[in-house]
């Protein structure tokens, strides 16, 4: 090795030890005689001293050094002086004298700061990410990721999984997000896919008697990104025989309870056993699917109270089969009005015509619909939504699917206002009883809610004929601080309920043979009760690490319009490449 020791590992212990270093020029203040430099590797920063008169061809080669210079260099360690001890560093007591200073690598002004924190401009980082990488918060970030995939394998490892890797060249399927697809050079005309997910893989895997499979697996998605969206991505994905729903809940739960205290472990989990909710309950009381659960605020059915009231948009909703639903914000009923008319903005995004605020001050109710209500209904109100002299209640009424997405936000967003979306504060929560088809309005057919292989709960068969909308999911989702971090369900093991899936997905049989004969087949050697789930790695350590967007724990994320700006892919292709492939692209000139 070039070193003998890292930057950061050096103490008041290692005082009079003669050490070789290798690592970067973080910061360099020269003094004229004297030239302090700190050194940073991946272990951390040390001071290193260099003196013209001790050491003065040392010197000579310091006063070149630049930062992000490589340097290797030899000297003593020493005691700082008192009262130059550096207490924010690890290495704050000691510095290293040095004897020898060699330039490994000179470097160019990096196109920004990799010593300080401040902001960066996403694109610019993105396309020095490995500049961006030396910074320390990403270094942290992507060592953080490699802790908890380490845990991950010990946890499973102990629990007698096996991990088991899966193809990335497969067959394209319709169902779920819009495939990538990939040419074949020896077969003319025809297609693999990447996986959007190693689902259909790790059934098999079942059928094939691993019984306890997982994979740190990447899976590909053509779908517009967003902060928590990538083309390709990782999943924790696991699948298990013999299991009921319980059972994989319980296992993920404990696997979560492992990673908090082996890589987070000054995060607090709020609740033990995590909560559930149906899918039903968390769309009534959070308006969404994905709760944030570190508080309450939770949204208020005000419809019955204002069915009939003179305020003609609460009536007219009411009467329409729209609801009128609520939060009460405490503490903001001292909002100015141009405060309470901004938050409007919050809700007209998703739809909402309008958002209605009542605020109970020490004078008396204020809000544009006061002289429109009785005090009957005000009355009813204040007492429904529990608010208190001082809160602020805030109304939608709309469309049930517009109310719940616009307030849901709103609840958010006032939630961050007032502090308590802690993110040292870990609230997890599993949601169950999803439906297990949703209607396809544009294509006139029923579709599967998660996938067409999950399970529905065993006595809603029943309604497969007469109301396939009301059959509900052997699924969950694991949520946590208001991101869906994982979803998997109980799987359809028998070939006749797979088939009979697919006609309730309007997919003919011969359809599902060409697509999906071979699990259809497969299910007819024996293939055991089986479930399982896959967590979105990405976004949980996003989360563990205290990051808005997954892009900040990914090494070489894509942009929002999936470019690679580092690589600079996607990028055309010669024409040979493509006369190999058999492909001609047609001309994108309009
Ligand atoms: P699902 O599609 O819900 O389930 O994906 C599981 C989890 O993966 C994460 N995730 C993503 N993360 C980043 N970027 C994306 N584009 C993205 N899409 C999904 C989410 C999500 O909860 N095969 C099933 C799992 C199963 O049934 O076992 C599946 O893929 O955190
Ligand atoms: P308007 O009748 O349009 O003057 O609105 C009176 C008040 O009701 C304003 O504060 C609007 O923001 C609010 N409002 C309008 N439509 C809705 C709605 N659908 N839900 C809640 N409040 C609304």
């Amino acid at each position: 090795m070039l070193k003998t020791h890292t930057c950061g590992e050096l103490r008041l212990s290692h005082v009079g030890t003669q050490v070789t270093l290798a690592g970067w020029v973080h910061r360099r203040r020269d003094h004229g005689a004297l030239i302090f430099i700190d050194l940073r590797d991946r272990e951390g920063i040390v001071q290193v001293v260099v003196d013209a008169e001790a050491a003065p061809e040392a010197h000579k080669v310091a006063e070149k050094a630049r930062v992000e210079y490589v340097l290797q260099i030899r000297g003593e360690v020493r005691a700082r002086p008192e009262g130059l001890q550096n207490p924010n560093l690890p290495t704050g007591e000691i510095e290293v004298a040095a004897q020898e200073v060699t330039i490994l690598n000179p470097a160019k002004t990096p196109p920004f700061y990799i010593n300080e924190d401040v902001p960066v401009e996403e694109a610019l980082r993105l396309k020095y990410r490995y500049l961006d990488l030396r910074r320390e918060r990403m270094q942290r970030n992507i060592i953080l990721r490699h802790h908890v995939v380490t845990a991950i394998r010990e946890f499973l490892n102990a629990r007698g999984f096996i991990e088991i890797e899966t193809p990335l060249l497969i067959k394209s399927t319709p169902e779920g997000a819009r495939d990538f697809i990939v040419p074949s050079r020896l077969h003319p005309g025809k297609f693999y896919a990447l996986p959007q997910s190693p689902q259909q893989l790790k059934q098999l895997l079942m059928v094939a008697g691993f019984e306890k499979y997982y994979q740190i697996a990447r899976c590909l998605r053509d779908e517009d990104l967003r902060a928590d969206r990538q083309p390709e991505f990782t999943q924790l994905d696991l699948e298990m025989s013999f299991v009921e729903q319980d059972d994989i809940l319980a296992l993920i739960e404990e696997l979560y309870l492992y990673l908090v205290e082996k890589v987070v472990p000054h995060k607090r989990i709020r609740e033990i056993p995590f909560p559930r909710l149906t899918y039903q309950e968390a769309i009534a009381r959070y308006g969404t699917d994905k709760p944030d659960l570190r508080f309450g605020m939770e949204l208020i059915d005000l419809t019955d109270i204002v069915a009939h009231s003179a305020f003609r948009v609460f009536a007219q909703t009411a009467a329409e089969g729209g609801h009128v639903k609520a939060i009460t914000v405490p503490g903001a009923a001292g909002y100015s009005r141009k405060e309470l008319d901004a938050l409007t903005q919050h809700v007209i995004p998703y739809g909402a015509k309008g958002l209605l605020w009542m605020a109970f001050r020490q004078e008396g109710v204020r809000s544009p619909a006061a002289k429109f209500l009785t005090s009957g209904e005000i009355q009813a109100i204040r007492e429904r939504t529990a608010a208190r002299e001082g809160d602020l209640v805030l109304i939608i009424a709309d469309e049930p699917t517009v109310v719940a997405e616009a307030l849901g936000h709103l609840r958010l967003e006032m939630g961050q206002r007032l502090g308590l979306r802690d993110p040292n504060e870990l609230a997890f929560a599993w949601v169950v009883e999803f439906p297990l088809l949703e209607w396809n309005e544009e294509e006139g057919r029923w579709q599967a809610v998660h996938h067409p292989f999950t399970a529905p709960v065993p006595e809603d068969w029943t309604l497969a004929d007469t109301d396939p909308g009301r059959m509900r999911a052997l699924a969950h989702d694991s949520v946590l601080n208001g991101w869906e971090v994982g979803g998997g369900s109980i799987r359809i093991h028998r070939s006749d309920e797979q088939q009979r899936m697919f006609q309730l997905l309007g997919i003919t049989e011969e359809q599902a043979q060409a697509q999906f004969g071979h699990l259809l087949e497969a299910f007819q050697y024996g293939a055991p009760p089986h479930g399982g789930i896959a967590l979105g790695l990405d976004r949980l350590v996003a989360l563990f690490a205290d990051e808005n967007s997954i892009r900040e724990v990914i090494a070489f994320p894509k942009t929002s319009s999936a470019q690679d700006l580092m690589l600079g892919a996607p990028s055309p292709v010669a024409e040979e490449q493509l006369r190999e492939l058999h492909l001609a692209v047609l001309s994108l000139e309009r």
